[in-house]
């Protein structure tokens, strides 16, 4: 079954213009495109010969994650910003949890892997066996995640995220935008969600 293009209620955006926006969504557009494009390809190159079309097979399957994972980051992404910007409510079950491992410096460490070189996504997951938070950098988006672990927050720092507005060197001033649009409400929710 194909997967369809989810539609974001974006109110506009502090220090992210709505081109950027825009041209942002069609990019999330395409990913989702192209999954279901592969898909469909590999259905066909494998009831045609898994013997014959193994080269392009390999190659497709590789491809296939990268393209999943752009669309469900970019989902998580855009929802983040949905209803507008709310702070973190520092009462709340993620409010504690984030105070608790983090004392304080949790938006700097995110920035600060935000602020890694080379396109990719810095991203908050929760391990609810572990009982605590994993930070990490998703190197484009499929590779460096830890698996099974349910993502709270995703920040997208491809260059397309801020080059439009800010231009090549501009990735700080992008993220500062990005923390001041972040609806916390959603990403509580989703620590809610998987903490229960
Ligand atoms: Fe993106």
């Amino acid at each position: 079954m194909e997967y369809t293009a989810k539609k974001f209620t974006l109110p506009s955006l502090d220090g992210i213009s709505d081109e950027s926006v825009k041209q942002h969504i069609g990019l999330y557009e395409g990913y989702v495109k192209n999954f279901n494009a592969i898909s469909a390809k590999l259905v066909e190159y494998a009831k045609e010969s898994t013997e014959k079309n193994a080269i392009a097979l390999g190659e497709l399957v590789r491809r296939k994650s990268f393209e999943f994972d752009g669309m469900r980051l970019h989902e998580l992404y855009f929802t983040q910003f949905e209803g507008g910007s709310k702070a973190l409510d520092e009462q709340s079950g993620l409010g504690k949890a984030l105070s608790a491992e983090y004392h304080g410096y949790f938006v700097e460490y995110l920035k600060a892997i935000a602020g890694i070189r080379g396109p990719g996504w810095a991203i908050l997951y929760y391990d609810p066996a572990g009982k605590q938070f994993q930070m990490g950098f998703a190197g484009e988006q499929h590779q460096g995640h830890f698996v099974t672990l349910p993502v709270i927050l995703a920040l997208d720092v491809w260059e397309h995220t801020y080059i439009l507005d800010y231009g090549a060197a501009g990735k700080g001033k992008y993220v500062d935008a990005f923390f001041k649009n972040l609806n916390w409400g959603v990403i509580e929710q989703r620590f809610e969600k998987a903490t229960t």
